[in-house]
């Protein structure tokens, strides 16, 4: 019987103590890769902010706000989250294309450092709540054409996402923002791109943002920030290679900034929090059916939509099992009513209802995208730190599933 550890705790362990699915946050591994971004980063100058969206709760607030990190959120539930949480506003920065007149109001009253402009609207809703007296510090997002993906970039007009202003309307944005005593442009943005794995697209996004941040001070505007996005790809397998060297980022990222003065950042979601997050499933049945062989799991398409959304694959262990049989592939399928395929796997044949089995790596856009799809509720979320565990959110019962029900 194998009974394999989980951030040092047997998966036994966890499961009885926590029920399944659970995600377990190894705080231990999140340290690492902190360490890993402010060693690069930070120690070059360069501020680093979570992206809040890959994954927040107010334990988890707690935990970074003892850390050099800034916090990027973008919406009114991951400001309350870090607020609770005790994170100082002046490391939290406002982000969203689409914000709230509540989310525009806490920028304006200063429940953050700065709010990040996405549009020309936003823009002058911001305007009309902002004082003159205390003019409000706002970055803008542009789009800089650059879009980045796994094995290639490609430059485009920018009418390919939604986010940012172009770069063609950005002259009559700066001048709008020039003209207006309420607002103070101190920087701009650009975000190209998830799981990313070149260099180059950052460098060349940079490289556009600093033309028009010059074009900005030649206006008089007073930028002195320039934030090149997040993205940064993590691996899917625990120990592989990172596919992107932090070091070689900073570096080429300095370089591009190199004869001017502004101050750099980045804003990972990914790569601070993905690693360190796995998921632990009970195995509910085995089935043979037209010669494929499927193992169901008791979550699925609903604590993790990633394999659902984006074909994600994340590597499987077997946590706890009597199997002694050699390994066959198998479809790893969650409990959703329709067809929620979770990964191919390889397991032992002789497999049961009421093993563990762990999918690595889930730490990021998991539980923050997790539904209540077929009105499951949510699973619990516990940290582990040294051999010790704790809950950081509890489960979600039937119960809670219809806490909003009116009738
Ligand atoms: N900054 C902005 C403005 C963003 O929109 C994002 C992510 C980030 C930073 C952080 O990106 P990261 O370092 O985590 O790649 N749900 C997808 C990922 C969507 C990313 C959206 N924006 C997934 O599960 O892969």
């Amino acid at each position: 019987m194998i009974d394999r550890p989980l951030a040092g705790i047997p998966a036994s362990e966890l499961a009885r103590e926590y029920g399944t699915p659970l995600i377990v946050y190894d705080l231990d591994e999140l340290d690492l890769a902190v360490d890993a971004l402010a060693r690069a980063f930070i120690a070059r100058g360069i501020t680093v902010a979570y992206a809040a969206k890959a994954f927040l709760c107010t334990g988890l607030v707690e935990v970074l706000a003892a850390t050099p990190l800034w916090l990027d959120v973008c919406s009114l539930g991951e400001l309350r989250t870090a607020e609770r949480g005790g994170f100082p506003p002046g490391r939290i920065y406002f982000h969203g294309c689409g914000k709230s007149d509540e989310e525009l109001a806490a920028i304006v009253a200063g429940r953050v450092a700065f709010g990040v402009v996405d549009n020309a609207e936003e823009l002058a809703r911001l305007a009309a709540i902002a004082r003159p007296e205390t003019p409000t510090p706002i970055v803008l997002r542009v789009n800089t054409g650059i879009e980045a993906h796994t094995h290639e970039y490609i430059r485009t007009a920018g009418d390919r996402t939604k986010f940012g202003i172009a770069l063609a309307d950005l002259p009559a944005i700066l001048d709008r923002i020039a003209a207006e005593p309420a607002l103070r442009l101190i920087g701009l943005h650009a975000h190209i791109g998830s799981q990313i794995a070149e260099i180059e697209p950052y460098r060349a996004s940079l490289a556009l943002l600093i033309e028009q941040a010059d074009r900005a001070r030649e206006r008089g505007l007073p930028i002195e920030l320039l934030i090149a996005g997040g993205g940064m790809g993590v691996e899917e397998t625990p120990g592989a290679a990172p596919p992107l060297a932090y070091d070689a980022l900073a570096e080429t990222l300095l370089a591009a900034r190199a004869g001017s003065s502004y101050r750099l950042a980045i804003e990972p979601g990914r790569a601070v929090i993905a690693r360190a997050g796995t998921s632990l499933y009970r195995v509910m049945a085995i089935k043979l059916q037209g010669g494929r062989r499927f193992a169901i799991v008791d979550g699925g398409m609903a604590d993790n939509p990633r394999p659902a959304l984006y074909g994600a694959s994340h590597a499987l262990e077997v946590m706890t099992s009597a199997a002694t049989a050699a390994p066959r592939e198998a479809v790893l399928c969650g409990r959703s009513c329709e067809n929620d395929v979770l990964g191919s796997v390889t397991i032992p044949t002789d497999m049961r209802a009421g093993d563990l089995v762990a999918l690595r790596t889930t730490g990021a856009y998991t539980y923050s995208m997790a539904s209540n799809y077929n009105r499951f509720g949510k699973p619990a979320v516990v940290f582990a730190r040294d051999g010790s565990h704790r809950l950081a959110i509890r489960r979600e019962t039937a119960d809670d599933t219809l806490r909003n029900d009116i009738g």
